[in-house]
């Protein structure tokens, strides 16, 4: 597998969970499984993608861009999320900042996957891309 698949497979379990939380209402039990989950995925994803593939990214000059962006967007991710624990999940405030984790999420998961790995894939080689791909699952596996 390459990093590039490895990626995508936990950009797709996001998209789901977000996809699920938009449609929950109120404090339920289900709407606050659903955003312990995405939490989890969201800051492990971070972390391990920051790790195994921003990191060696970080020495091209054809990538330092994406990777310094991409870290950056992590950050207003972070953000958005903690603003959503200190929000009641009885009012309609929770649902209109899911709504917004969503649409920037979902904007920050295409940025990632139709820029950053078409320049990353003109970088790495083919063996990185398979170390890189185990070390992901390593660091997800760890987490
Ligand atoms: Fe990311
Ligand atoms: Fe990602």
């Amino acid at each position: 597998m390459e990093i590039f698949q490895a990626i995508r497979k936990d950009h797709e379990k996001q998209r789901l969970l977000m996809k699920i939380l938009v449609d929950t209402s109120g404090e339920t039990e289900n709407r606050k499984e659903y955003f312990s989950e995405l939490k989890e995925q969201l800051s492990q994803h971070a972390v391990a993608e920051e790790r195994c593939f921003y990191s060696p990214l970080m020495e091209s000059d054809k990538t330092i861009d994406d990777s310094r962006h991409g870290i950056a967007e992590h950050h207003e991710i972070e953000e958005l999320v903690e603003k959503l624990e200190q929000t009641d999940m009885t009012s309609s405030a929770w649902l209109h900042h899911m709504k917004s984790l969503q649409e920037l999420v979902l904007h920050h998961l295409a940025e990632e996957e139709n820029e950053f790995f078409k320049h990353a894939g003109k970088v790495l080689s083919n063996q990185q891309k398979s170390d890189l791909a185990a070390d992901y699952e390593k660091e997800m596996q760890a987490s």
